[in-house]
C-alpha cells in the first residue's frame, strides 16, 4: 500500500509585524534581523486566535484540495507545542470544528520537527491499514510563549498552520520514506521551563522568573540544526538509492536563512531547489514545513513525479526528514 498527499492547506494570522515595528518593542533593528536570520516580518494571532484557529483552517484547505469530506478522516495528528490548553488535545477542539466525527485525534511533541514526525506516524498507520485518510497538522501560536522582553528569541518566531491529507494510494505518486531521529542529551538547550509539572504555571516563581517563556542556546542549536538536517537528509536520499542532484525541491524547516543556506552547502544543493518563505512569516515551528509546502503546491512549483526533499530540526532535540515522490 502506499501513501500520497492528496491535498495541502495553510492559514496565517492577518497581523504582520515586520522588523521595524519590533526596534519599538526592543533592542534590535531590521539589519540585524535581516543579516542574522533572512526573517523580515512574521504573522502573530490576535484576540480570539488561537492554534486550533489555524490548524483547523488550514486542514478544511488541505481537505478542500484533497477533495475529502470531514467524515471520511480516520486520523488527526497535530503536531504543536502551543496548544489550545495543556489538556484536551487541539487535535479533538480541531475534530470537532471541521467534523471529522469519525476521526482519531491526538497531538504530538516533537517541536519544529513535529510535522514530520506526524507523516511518519500517519504513513505506517496507512501501510498498516489502519486508516485509509489521514490529516496531518503543524499549528503553533509561538507569539505567546515567546518573551517580548527577550530579543534574542522574540524576534525569530511567527504564528500559524499548515496541513496534509494522506491517503492510501495504489500509485506511485507517494510518500518514498520518512526518516525520525530524537537527541534528548540536549533538551535543555531549546525549552520552555515554566507551564508543566516542573515549573507549574500556578507557582508564582514561574511567572516571576519569566519561566512561562521559550529559553534558548541559539548558537548551540544552530550548530546542532545544520548537522543533524544534512544527517537526516542523508538518509532519507541514501534509502532511496538517490543523490542531492536528483532532488527538484528541499523544504528545510524555515528557522533562520543561514542554517538553511549551511545545510543546503554540506548537501551540494544550488539555491534554485531551496524553498524558502521565512522572509515572510519567520519560524513558525511544526507549521513551517506544510505551511511552505502548501505555497509551493499552490504555485505550481511541483510537477508528477518531482522529487521533494522535507527536513526539520527542533527541540528535543527531533530531527526528520520525508522523501516524496510527488
Ligand atoms: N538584535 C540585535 N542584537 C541582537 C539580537 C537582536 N534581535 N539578538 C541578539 N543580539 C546580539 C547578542 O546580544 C550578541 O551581542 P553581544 O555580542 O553584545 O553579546 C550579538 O547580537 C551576537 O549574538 P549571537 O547569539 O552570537 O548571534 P548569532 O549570529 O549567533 O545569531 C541567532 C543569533 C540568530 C539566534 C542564531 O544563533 C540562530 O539562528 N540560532 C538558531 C536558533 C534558531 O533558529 N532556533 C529556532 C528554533 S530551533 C529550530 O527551529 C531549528
Amino acid at each position: 500500500m502506499n501513501v500520497r498527499i492528496a491535498g495541502t492547506g495553510s492559514a496565517l494570522p492577518g497581523k504582520i509585524l515586520t522588523n521595524t515595528e519590533l526596534e519599538q518593542l526592543v533592542d534590535t533593528s531590521d539589519e540585524w534581523i535581516t543579516t542574522r536570520t533572512g526573517i523580515k516580518e512574521r504573522r502573530i494571532a490576535v484576540e480570539g486566535e488561537y492554534t486550533s484557529t489555524f490548524a483547523a483552517e488550514a486542514g478544511r484547505r488541505a481537505m478542500e484540495m484533497a477533495g475529502v469530506h470531514p467524515e471520511e478522516i480516520d486520523l488527526i495528528i497535530l503536531g504543536t507545542v502551543t496548544p489550545d490548553f495543556p489538556f484536551p488535545s487541539t487535535a479533538c477542539i480541531v475534530q470537532d470544528l471541521l467534523g471529522a466525527t469519525n476521526a482519531t485525534a491526538f497531538d504530538l511533541s516533537a517541536a519544529c520537527s513535529g510535522f514530520i514526525f506526524g507523516l511518519s506516524i500517519a504513513e505506517k498507520y496507512i501501510r498498516s491499514g489502519a486508516a485509509r485518510k489521514i490529516l496531518v497538522i503543524g499549528a503553533e501560536v509561538l507569539s505567546r510563549i515567546v518573551d517580548w522582553q527577550d530579543r534574542n528569541t522574540c524576534v525569530l518566531f511567527g504564528d500559524g498552520a499548515g496541513a496534509v491529507v494522506l491517503e492510501a494510494s495504489d500509485g506511485d505518486h507517494s510518500l518514498l520514506s520518512t526518516h525520525t531521529f530524537s537527541n534528548g542529551s540536549y533538551w535543555n538547550l531549546l525549552y520552555q521551563p515554566g507551564s508543566g509539572s516542573r515549573n507549574p504555571a500556578t507557582n508564582s516563581r514561574t511567572i516571576d522568573e519569566r519561566l512561562i517563556y521559550l529559553k534558548m542556546e541559539g548558537n548551540d542549536v544552530f550548530k546542532h540544526a545544520v548537522r543533524s538536517m544534512e544527517e537526516a537528509a542523508v538518509k532519507a536520499l541514501d534509502a532511496n538509492g538517490l543523490s542531492a542532484s536528483d532532488l527538484t525541491l528541499m523544504i528545510p524547516h524555515q528557522a533562520n536563512r543561514r542554517i538553511i543556506d549551511a545545510t543546503a552547502k554540506r548537501l551540494g544543493l544550488g539555491a534554485d531547489r531551496l524553498f524558502t518563505n521565512l522572509e515572510k512569516y519567520g519560524n513558525t515551528s511544526s507549521a513551517s514545513i506544510p505551511i511552505a509546502l502548501d505555497e509551493a503546491n499552490r504555485q505550481g512549483l511541483l510537477k508528477p513525479d518531482n522529487k521533494l526533499l522535507v527536513v526539520a530540526f527542533g527541540g528535543g532535540f527531533t530531527y526528520g526528514s520525508a522523501l516524496i515522490n510527488w
